[in-house]
């Protein structure tokens, strides 16, 4: 499928890129202006570097005219001249015009509307991975390093930012200025950025004086104020905890409205969508608190990891995304310890990741990629979240001291060059001695990872201790094709007696004492990267110090994702799972709650199918009741940060499964939202719509579609567009479908909006039915986008008979989607794993679910 790629010729490099560029906001369309220093390293009579859809007017190298000729598959442009050019430096220079697209990559535009009512519409950047060719002609390899002196010439009275702070400004026409930025330092292409428009910001300075600025629309600088917050403490974490100065004199982050991403690292000048940056004081949920906490860690970090030192090709992009991802919770356990964010993290990495490795359609951490839609493909669970997970991993066995250490040594060794995962291998092994790439390539090499099997007995001829087998093999939901995969794993032990015992499991079995305890668990804290399948008699005395308090709250998560995993996989039948359940009724945190309803929420997929809803819902009624009883509607002075989110989910999944009070609760609640006399907390808000929606009808959607018009806030906006297809009639969630399409929505936001209108196989099928009729359009509006894979995902990832499975991977036979082949193929995947689960659990799911009545 693929098209065959070629890497840039090495036969030249460039040192520094002197660009200035003319955006024009009437017409969207740019001109450019720039002069590159080449070094020539071999004698050559052409330049190549990446270009697309630019026209180049004309280039010459000194005095020398090229003839110029574009190669629109390789995305490239070869500069061809008369005679060799010599080596050592030289300049080329061009000019050349181009399009802001509405495609949210490369140059592109974005619009939004003032309190006024006027149209503001900016031009904004996003390069990574392979779109700074679409802005300028250049080496767009990340180890393809130069620096640039950025100009842009901006009507006046607009706001122009870039990477480094503005040096001066000139006048050159009516009303048109030339904003001139410093020199960057010398940095990979798809880290540079520029932004114009009109923006409001809220400024300050961190610990170090570094000036931090955060941008916003018009009119909501105030909401600009928490991250600018978390940013200010975030920097001087990370300069200590690298013991390496942020190299540039400033930092801005800037609120995007059109961007497709989450956010992005661009070096001093860090673009994010609203949600994952704005924070309003009345009408921000402690949710979107915690995710605009990480996202800034996030980027913060690449600041260092990845823009001061990059990998050297995309196939190590998992050392930017993967450590990123571990150490936003570092730094964000260290500024906001009450968020308890690392118990978040199991959830929302830990788990994807070990979800996602468990299919054939994996791919190993560091994975050969060679064209854009390759490219595309890795910014996945496996580079981030698996990436975390590992790191995680690592961490824990080295310590806390010598992990540092060998940061350290990595960022200094490798300061404004590029480097490999061997390379932080080697950095992390000399500050500890440890043999860091002989366990850690296996990881990474390797897809998929272990499930450890445990069984127990009396030591021999010592009745004080008890003798532990252990044994490894490649974990695989579908269980056929047997592995003979092998990793060094680090392991934990914890006993009831509080003793810790530690090891490296290296063979495929293994066997050591600890003492005798009541039970014995692995994986305390849920820091390994395997899933654990114990004996009988070892889950029974587990369950038991469950149900007795005794377990850690991430020891208890970890205890029912393995099952689940395990169910999944056939190892363990699913009723025992369900029954497990009834165990966690105790539970009395939201990390738990939320994993242990989501996955449940993949068997309701099953009841679905099989016809039993009503009993499904039954079940978790009377599942949620006893904790939902305990924490009521109202905060209390007492409530902490988890308190706050647990009460949502619990209302949420009650209101939506039909709970009779809550149902009352949630109507009077959003009536009184609704006429002003009593807004809703931003907390409780999601679950009070989708409640009155699953259980409405026009009515509740129309008051529900009001309060989207009458929001300028985006946070509001998606929170009432993931609900919108909550609507059981088949007619509103049509018109949920039509509404994710049209100009209403923004295009980042459409997918949100469609997944959220797949909470039934019915819903399911009409959304895939929907997209498929309207695929043109979103080949048009998405094409090379990483949202048409999320699309994918959501889409089509929990379908369960053999003719969905058939329909969809029709579909896509006859409509290839290069940049989420890889997601159609895990689609196809779980679709057959749930066919298979149907035939082995389906008639004990029923009957389990038969003592609920409906
Ligand atoms: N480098 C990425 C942005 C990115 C994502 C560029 C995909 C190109 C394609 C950035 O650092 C990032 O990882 N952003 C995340 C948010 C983060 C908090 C996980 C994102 O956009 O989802
Ligand atoms: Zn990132």
């Amino acid at each position: 499928m693929s098209k065959p790629f070629e890497r840039l010729p090495t036969h030249s490099k460039p040192v520094n890129y002197n660009l200035t560029l003319t955006p024009n906001l009437n017409d969207f369309t740019f001109k450019g202006e720039q002069v590159i220093t080449v070094q020539v390293i071999e004698p050559t009579k052409t330049l190549v570097l990446n270009s697309a859809e630019i026209e180049i007017q004309s280039a010459k190298f000194n005095d020398a005219s090229a003839e110029i000729s574009f190669n629109t598959e390789e995305e490239t442009v070869k500069f061809s001249f008369p005679s060799e050019l010599p080596v050592g430096e030289g300049k080329l220079s061009m000019s050349f015009t181009g399009i802001l697209n509405d495609r949210m990559k490369g140059f592109y535009r974005s619009k939004y509307t003032d309190s006024d009512g006027n149209e503001i519409r900016c031009a904004v950047t996003q390069f990574e991975p392979t779109d700074a060719r679409r802005s300028l002609p250049c080496w767009d390899e990340p180890e393809l390093k130069a620096t640039f002196d950025v100009t842009l010439v901006v009507d006046k009275n607009l706001t122009a930012v870039s990477n480094m702070l503005e040096v001066s400004r000139t006048e050159v026409a009516d009303g048109l200025v030339a904003v001139k930025f410093d020199r960057t330092p010398i940095m990979s292409t798809y880290l540079l950025a520029y932004v114009v428009g009109k923006f409001d910001y809220v400024e300050g300075r961190d610990a170090d004086f570094i000036k931090m600025r955060v941008f916003t629309p018009i009119g909501k600088k105030d909401q600009g104020l928490f991250a600018l917050e978390v940013a200010k403490k975030t920097l001087p974490f990370y300069r200590k905890f690298f013991n390496v100065a942020y190299p540039l004199p400033k930092l801005d982050l800037i609120a995007i409205p059109d961007f497709a991403a989450g956010a992005m690292e661009n070096w001093g000048l860090v673009t994010y969508r609203e949600t994952a940056l704005l924070v309003d004081a009345d009408n921000s949920s402690a949710a979107t608190k915690e995710w605009v906490a990480l996202v800034v860690g996030h980027e913060l970090a690449h600041q260092w990891f990845g823009n001061l030192v990059t990998m050297k090709w995309w196939t190590d992009l998992w050392l930017n995304e993967g450590f990123a991802s571990w150490i936003e919770y570092l730094c964000v356990d260290h500024c906001y310890p009450e968020f308890d964010i690392w118990t978040r993290f199991v959830q929302s990495d830990l788990s994807r990741a070990l979800e996602l490795d468990a299919l054939e359609n994996s791919h190993p951490i560091q994975v050969e990629v060679g064209n854009p839609s390759e490219i595309d493909e890795i910014f996945d669970a496996i580079s981030y979240s698996k990436g975390a997970s590992v790191i995680r991993m690592l961490h824990e066995w080295l310590g806390q001291d010598a992990f540092r250490e060998g940061l350290t040594r990595y960022l200094k060794q490798n300061k404004f060059a590029n480097a490999s995962t061997e390379n932080l291998w080697e950095a992390l092994a000399d500050a500890s001695g440890q043999p860091v790439q002989f366990v850690m390539e296996g990881w990474t090499k390797q897809m998929g990872y272990p499930v450890i099997s445990v069984a127990s007995k009396p030591a021999e001829g010592d009745d004080s201790k008890l003798e532990l087998t252990i044994t490894q093999e490649k974990f695989q939901l579908g269980g056929a094709n047997k592995s003979d995969l092998l990793w060094r794993v680090p392991i934990q032990v914890l006993t009831a007696t509080g003793h810790k015992h530690q090891l490296m499991l290296a063979e495929k079995s293994d066997s050591f004492t600890v003492p005798k305890a009541a039970w014995v668990k692995l994986n305390p804290g849920c820091i390994g990267v395997y899933r654990v399948d114990y004996s009988a008699s070892m889950l029974q005395d587990l369950i038991a110090a469950l149900k007795h308090g005794q377990l850690s709250q991430r020891d208890r998560f970890n205890l029912e994702n393995d099952l689940f995993a395990l169910a999944a996989a056939g190892r363990v039948p699913i009723v025992q799972v369900l029954q497990l359940a009834d165990a966690y009724k105790a539970e009395q945190f939201y990390t738990v709650w939320s994993d242990l309803l989501s996955n449940l929420g993949s068997v309701q997929v099953l009841a679905d199918h099989l016809g039993l809803l009503d009993k499904w819902r039954a079940f978790l009624r009377q599942l949620c009741e006893p904790a939902y009883q305990r924490l009521g509607w109202d905060a209390r002075p007492a409530d902490g940060h988890d308190a706050t989110l647990l009460r949502s989910v619990l209302i949420g999944c009650l209101g939506r499964a039909g709970h009779e009070s809550v149902l009352a609760e949630a109507k009077a609640k959003f009536a009184k939202h609704c006429s002003g006399e009593c807004p809703i907390t931003p907390d409780l808000r999601a679950c009070v719509y989708s409640t009155v929606l699953a259980n409405g009808g026009v009515e509740e959607f129309e008051a529900v579609l009001k309060l989207l018009e009458k929001t300028d806030m985006q946070e509001e906006k998606v929170r009432i567009l993931r609900c919108l297809g909550r609507a059981r009639a088949p007619e509103l969630r049509q018109r949920v479908l039509e509404l994710a399409v049209s100009d209403k929505v923004r295009l980042q936001d459409t997918v949100f909006v469609i997944g959220g209108a797949c909470h039934s196989l019915e819903a399911r099928r009409a959304a895939w039915q929907f997209v498929k009729s309207r695929w043109s359009w979103f080949v048009e509006k998405f094409a090379g986008q990483f949202l048409l894979s999320r699309l994918v995902q959501l889409l089509c990832n929990d379908f369960c008979t053999a003719e969905d499975a058939d329909d969809v991977d029709a579909f896509f036979k006859a409509n290839p989607a290069p940049s989420a082949e890889r997601n159609i193929k895990q689609a196809l995947e779980n679709t057959r794993l749930n066919v298979a689960i149907l035939a082995r659990d389906g008639d004990s799911v029923k009957e389990f679910l038969a003592q609920f009545a409906a």
